[in-house]
């Protein structure tokens, strides 16, 4: 059957460095980064602060360029893509998270929902028609449990609330792969959990794809495979009981 076909990554980064140059400071990041991220699937990344997670994040998610290696989006070479073409993939396949919500402040939440259908997908696509945006912010915001907070602006929202915002926004386009750069990093546990549990809905419910770092290893727990950055490259972790509990120590 057509489903149990074994199929290729649908994202893939093949020995990725990168090297940042200022003046006299050359600091090298990535150093030979090889990761398949297959279809439907969660890969949470770990690894002490300052490692270079959020460096491959970015290169993944075309917001950066890698100083030298590839980059396999279903099937096709997207290392070299014009500007255009970076943004036009980004707005109409992907979709991002991040530790600071990025909330646009003067917006409310379903306004803040709705921008990416109204903008994508694509800066020369077509747009959604804002009824239908309307229509499905407001769905997409009422599963994600903020039915009732539709006219409140960033400032009018907890922590997580805002997260929730920034999920539902970064679902709006339905993407294939969402990149999530520390998602939780800025709440509690219990909220940290019940985050993390809309994204394992999400991944279980629609087969979407997430590429997840966290400094929680009892969440990178969750996720279908687990990689650590060390030294610049990327290496299966085994996370134990006994692994996690020393590890959230160390990070
Ligand atoms: N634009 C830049 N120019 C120069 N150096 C940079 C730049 N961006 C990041 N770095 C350096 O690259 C290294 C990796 O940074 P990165 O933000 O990827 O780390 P991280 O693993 O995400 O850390 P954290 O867990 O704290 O978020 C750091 O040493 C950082 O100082
Ligand atoms: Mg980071």
């Amino acid at each position: 059957m057509a489903e149990d076909k074994p199929r290729g990554p649908i994202l893939e980064a093949v020995d990725i460095y990168k090297t940042y140059e200022d003046g006299n400071t050359r600091v090298e990041v990535l150093k030979g980064v090889d990761l398949a991220v297959e279809q439907g699937r969660i890969v949470a990344i770990i690894g002490p602060s300052g490692v270079g997670k959020s460096t491959l994040l970015h290169i993944l998610g075309l917001l950066d360029s890698p100083t030298s290696g590839r980059l396999v989006y279903q099937g096709r070479d997207i290392t070299n893509l014009k500007d255009r073409q970076r943004a036009s993939l980004r707005a109409s396949d992907w979709g991002f998270i991040f530790q600071m919500f990025h909330l646009l402040p003067d917006l409310n939440a379903w306004e803040n929902v709705m921008l990416p259908a109204l903008v994508g997908p694509g800066i020369f696509g077509r747009s959604m028609p804002r009824r239908q945006a309307l229509k499905r912010s407001e769905e997409i915001l009422d599963r994600v449990g903020l039915g009732g907070r539709l006219l409140h602006r960033p400032n009018q929202l907890s922590g997580g609330e805002k997260q929730r915002v920034a999920i539902a926004r970064a679902l709006m386009n339905s993407p294939k792969i969402i990149f999530c750069d520390e998602p939780t990093g800025n709440l509690d546990p219990k909220t940290s959990q019940e985050i993390f549990q809309l994204i394992l809905d999400y991944n279980q419910t629609y087969r979407q794809t997430f590429v997840l770092i966290t400094h929680e290893h009892h969440l990178a727990a969750q996720a279908d495979a687990v990689y650590r950055m060390d030294d610049g490259r990327l290496r299966p972790a085994e996370l134990t009981a006994s692994a996690i509990a020393a590890d959230n120590k160390m990070d």
